[in-house]
């Protein structure tokens, strides 16, 4: 990702705090982002790049509480938005790994799917912005 994108994204992310919503949108109800739980655990959660633009929209999932998920983030898999071990290719030469969660309850969660979110893996509306609408046709 360019610095001008990065920078453009960070400055947005600083500006506005956004809103999550979620299956219960069409009632016009909002929440806030939920939490990784395994956010504090997992180092994986430090990693300072983001991956390939994967698409311009999230990716609705339902998620059971009690099990652990891996969220892709180089952006590479083919079982978007989760890992498919993909990174694992050293022909592909991927530093990236994917971000272990769980979520605090059983439900549909909207996750990142253009992998420039700040609230991995969920997502935040960053895919909002003009410079990822355009990054894939
Ligand atoms: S898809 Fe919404 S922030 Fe990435």
């Amino acid at each position: 990702m360019s610095i001008i994108l990065r920078r453009n994204l960070q400055a947005s992310t600083l500006v506005k705090q956004f809103l999550y919503r979620t299956s219960s949108s069409t009632t016009g109800e909002s929440k806030t982002i939920p939490k990784n739980l395994l956010e504090d655990n997992q180092t994986a959660s430090l990693q300072k790049e983001n991956g390939a633009v994967f698409d311009k929209r999230p990716f609705k999932l339902h998620l059971d509480k009690d099990k652990t998920y891996s969220w892709c983030l180089c952006g590479k898999s083919k079982s978007q938005p989760l890992c498919d071990g993909t990174h694992k290719n050293t022909f592909l030469k991927i530093k990236l790994r994917p971000i272990r969660f769980k979520v605090e309850k059983s439900g549909d969660y909207w996750l990142c799917n253009c992998k420039q979110t700040t609230h991995r893996p969920f997502c935040d509306g960053t895919h909002k912005q003009p410079e990822i609408q355009s990054a894939v046709k």
